[in-house]
């Protein structure tokens, strides 16, 4: 039994295996009658082969992984792995006692502090963080100062872990600094970052929608495309979704492969969809993940009852808010009217998981217009950043409604998705530029009086791209810079290779 579907009986998610076809129609090139393929149960793990015997294997399959025992062990990687419906890679989310799953969050000032989150097994029980400036020779390790960490122990069922995080103060403002974590003589690499700069600044960020599901397999190649597209990327925004089940330890395994390093260099400022709780439908029984506020250092300067999920953070000019979408909603207003009243920043950015205006039709999202629409109004908030449509949708000038344009309304609505799940979009009227079956991250750069936005492809094409220009005493002007590609749609876009592959 690997990994994966220990965790996935252990955590009682959504089982992935519930989803199984009948085993002829694995998502292999599509094959003529014949002997049933096996399951994949037990080689997600290559490794694992070794224990593979599902029921209904033909002889065929049995005399090859007998090959692969006795004549061979190079055999095992030359026997052919049929992936399941579900595509999914493998992961191994067993703690060590040397740090992973190490973050790199803002809970206070980017210009003077840093706060960093990691994992550890349970022999770890006491933990430190490491800073020092930053420099052309090793010998800075030797300048460093630690800081203790605070420890809490993560359970649920058998799994286990302790969560380590410190905040580093009084850092310079606009300086290269260099970090690890760990303890006695167990310590992470070093993670170069820069704090912010004290005074507003030009500065490049990264916005991501729902990663949520096959998130190693197919959501990586986004995160991991998008950095290489802006290297210099100050920090990432990530609109909710980032798993598809709250509590499943494995999918929060796969965040963490799948950017590396990138999480522990460039600073997240993630925002909680709905798949972050558990029994999100009910009301009454809705929780976050359990998994949230151990795994990031986030800002506690929200709502009662919102800690780490609504939050801002003023960087170089502008201020970005997290609000929470999936709870609480009227909670928030008063403190939305607070911050957007008291804010010097000349930017501000939102983000949150539902969208304000659906990309994919019906208003399931009322409560959002009714409270929140008005006071991004009223405030001139410059953009919106969403998720959960799983679609892509961009549009601004919005008035009462969907169908109404206002001009003296500038703020921009976005809606994407970086993940491979993906839904039909409803074209609607508040919409500029749409687009379906297509993984998507966003590079946004702002710039003085501008703010230039580019949406790209998860293979690096450009997909989307506006101009936002501020204006003194009127709403922000658009320019849109459009691409001359058509909209990616479900007509002119890649198909599967057979119907009912399901690829998430
Ligand atoms: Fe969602």
């Amino acid at each position: 039994m690997t990994q994966i579907f220990t965790d996935l009986k252990k955590e009682g998610g959504h089982s992935c295996l519930s989803r199984r076809r009948p085993s002829a129609k694995v998502d292999q090139p599509r094959r003529k009658a014949g002997p049933p393929l096996p399951s994949n149960r037990g080689l997600e793990n290559p490794l694992s082969v070794s224990s593979f015997s599902p029921p209904g294997a033909s002889p065929l399959c049995a005399l090859c992984v007998l090959c692969g025992l006795f004549l061979s062990p190079l055999l095992f990687f030359t026997v052919p792995v049929h992936a399941d419906e579900y595509h999914r890679a493998a992961v191994d989310r067993a703690p060590r006692n040397f740090p992973d799953r190490i973050v790199l969050n803002w809970s206070g000032d980017p210009a003077t502090t840093a706060s960093v989150t990691w994992r550890t097994d349970t022999s770890i029980t006491k933990a430190e963080g490491q800073i020092a400036e930053a420099d052309g020779s090793p010998n800075f390790v030797t300048w460093a100062r630690s800081e203790e960490a605070r420890t809490e122990k993560w359970k649920r069922n058998a799994n286990v872990a302790h969560f380590h995080s410190v905040t580093f103060e009084d850092l310079k403002p606009d300086t290269l600094y260099a970090y690890r974590v760990g303890s006695g003589n167990i310590w992470s690499s070093w993670y170069q970052f820069r704090t912010a700069s004290a005074e507003p600044d030009d500065f490049t960020f990264i916005y991501l929608g729902d990663a949520q599901n096959n998130i190693l397999a197919l959501w990586a190649r986004t995160i991991r495309t998008a950095v290489l597209d802006a290297p210099h990327a100050d920090f990432i925004i990530y609109a909710g979704d980032i798993v598809n089940h709250a509590n499943m330890d494995s999918e929060w395994q796969e965040l963490f492969d799948s950017g590396g390093w990138i999480h522990a260099k460039i600073p997240s400022i993630p925002s909680p969809g709905n798949h972050e709780y558990s029994d999100y439908r009910d009301a009454d029984k809705r929780r976050l993940s359990t998994l949230w506020r151990p795994q990031f250092t986030l800002p506690e300067n929200g709502p009662e009852g919102l800690a780490e999920t609504t939050y801002f953070t003023d960087y170089q000019g502008a201020r970005i808010i997290s609000l929470n979408s999936c709870e609480l909603h009227q909670e928030q207003v008063p403190w939305l009217e607070q911050v957007l009243e008291d804010n010097p920043n000349r930017w501000t950015f939102v983000t949150f998981h539902h969208p304000v205006f659906s990309a994919t039709g019906g208003n399931e999202n009322e409560i959002l217009r009714e409270l929140w629409k008005p006071i991004f109004d009223k405030y001139a908030v410059d953009l919106v950043l969403q998720g959960h449509n799983h679609t892509y949708a961009r549009g601004h000038n919005i008035g009462s409604g969907a169908a109404v344009r206002d001009p003296t309304k500038g703020t921009v609505y976005v809606v994407s998705v970086s993940g491979p799940k993906q839904s039909r979009i409803k074209k609607q009227p508040w919409m500029t530029r749409g687009g379906e079956n297509t993984q998507l991250y966003q590079v946004i750069t702002v710039s003085g009086d501008t703010v230039q936005y580019r949406a790209m492809t998860a293979v690096g094409e450009l997909y989307d791209a506006f101009d936002l220009v501020k204006q003194t005493g009127k709403p922000n002007k658009l320019i849109d810079r459009i691409p001359q590609s058509p909209e990616r749609r479900w007509g002119n876009t890649l198909e599967k290779k057979d119907e009912d592959d399901k690829i998430f």
